[in-house]
Order: C-alpha cells, then sequence, then structure tokens
C-alpha cells in the first residue's frame, strides 16, 4: 500500500492527527499538517515548543491518523487527549477510531528559522518514509482545508453585492486569507478555481 491508497496526492497538504510517545511511555496527540511529497515520503513543518516535536526528536518516529472525528481535533488542540481514545500498535500509539493509520520513520529533520505574519519563531522542518498503513474503513478521504476555502470564497464572492462599510473590508481581509491557504494546501486545480474566484472578486477593488 502507499498513500495513494488512503487518497492522499502528491504535494498536498492534510491537517491529520499525529500519535507520539512520550518520555514517561504515555501517549500524545496534535493536529498536524501533513504534507504528501510522494507515494511513500510525508513533510511536516514542526513549531518550536510542542510535546510533539520533542517527542519525534527523540524517538524517530510517529504515527499519522486520518480521520475528521471533530472532538479529537478539539480535545487534542486544547488539552491532552484522554487515554481512552488511544489503542497500541506496536510500541506506538493509533487513534481508536481513527479511518486510517500509518507509520512515519523520520529520515531528515533540520531546525529553521522562520520569519513569518507571527514574527520569527524556530521550525523543524522532517522528512519521513512512510511505512506500515492500515485501513480502518473502505473509503478514506484525508481532511483538505482546500475545498472549504474555495466554497467560502464563493460564498463572499456572491455576498459582494449585498454588504458594504465593515463587512465588505472583512470579506476583502478573509478574501486574501482564503487564497493564501487554498495555495498553501491545494493541489493544481484548486489553485486554478481560485484564481478564476480572485479574478471574479477583484471587479470589487477599491
Ligand atoms: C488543524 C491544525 C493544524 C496544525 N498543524 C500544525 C503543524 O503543521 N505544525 C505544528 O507545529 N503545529 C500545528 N498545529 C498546532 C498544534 O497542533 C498545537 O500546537 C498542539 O497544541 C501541539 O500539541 P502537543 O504539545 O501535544 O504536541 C496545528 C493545529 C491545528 C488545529
Amino acid at each position: 500500500m502507499d498513500l495513494g491508497s488512503i487518497g492522499m496526492e502528491k504535494g498536498l497538504l492534510y491537517e491529520t492527527i499525529v500519535t507520539t510517545v512520550n518520555a514517561d511511555h504515555t501517549p500524545n496527540a496534535a493536529p498536524i499538517g501533513v504534507i504528501c511529497k510522494n507515494d511513500k515520503e510525508v513533510v511536516i513543518y514542526l513549531h518550536h515548543g510542542s510535546k510533539t516535536v520533542r517527542n519525534i526528536k527523540r524517538n524517530h518516529s510517529f504515527i499519522v491518523n486520518i480521520l475528521k472525528d471533530p472532538m479529537v481535533f478539539v480535545e487534542s488542540t486544547l488539552g491532552n487527549l484522554s487515554n481512552n481514545y488511544f489503542e497500541q500498535y506496536l510500541n506506538e500509539f493509533y487513534i481508536k477510531n481513527t479511518d486510517a493509520f500509518f507509520i512515519a520513520d523520520v529520515k531528515s529533520l533540520k531546525d529553521v528559522e522562520k520569519k513569518d505574519n507571527f514574527g520569527v519563531s524556530v521550525t523543524t522542518v522532517l522528512k519521513a518514509d512512510v511505512s506500515t498503513i492500515i485501513k480502518k474503513k473502505e473509503n478514506v478521504e484525508p481532511l483538505n482545508r482546500a475545498i472549504y476555502g474555495i466554497i467560502e470564497g464563493l460564498v463572499y464572492l456572491t455576498r459582494m453585492e449585498m454588504v458594504s462599510g465593515d463587512m465588505e473590508k472583512l470579506y476583502r481581509h478573509r478574501m486574501i486569507e482564503i487564497s493564501r491557504i487554498v495555495n498553501k494546501v491545494g493541489g493544481v486545480e484548486h489553485k486554478k478555481a481560485m484564481k478564476k474566484i480572485s479574478e471574479a472578486f477583484s471587479r470589487y477593488d477599491e
């Protein structure tokens, strides 16, 4: 099996739940964006300071869970996901109700200083080989934000005739952000679609 078998396409960024093992052998989970480099390789960018980055630096391996359970995303972001969400697999853990998961073995790791909208920060760029892939459901569809951005963009576009003042300003800002996200996480078709939306939106330029 390769990443194509769980719906992952080269070049797209998917929102996943990465599970790792803490120093005391307990499980940890966090939402992490995973870029599909090719059928057998992923790249992730980890912000400095998370348990996930510490655990991966120590263990050189992690599990990527493909799921859409909203509470798993929320609980693992706001605090620690409770132990009954996890199931052991060899020496690691995956999320019990996941649609699919795979083991990723780190093959390179680099700390880089990154300047972005949020200031200067250290990010660990990590390449990993995909080994075992386990499908728990027949149809697996990994979470990619591009289509949601396109739908949001279209909604804003069709509302532009109806809004003015601060609301119009807000829509303009939102459209810039949506375009940034779609171009960051999407594939060729998503980017093409977003370009058309931006072109149509430009008739409302100030
Ligand atoms: C949808 C989503 C995607 C995220 N992607 C990343 C990412 O790619 N890299 C990262 O370092 N943090 C990412 N985060 C933030 C981490 O999940 C968050 O900092 C988390 O609290 C870290 O938990 P931990 O300390 O248990 O590892 C993301 C958060 C969300 C909600």
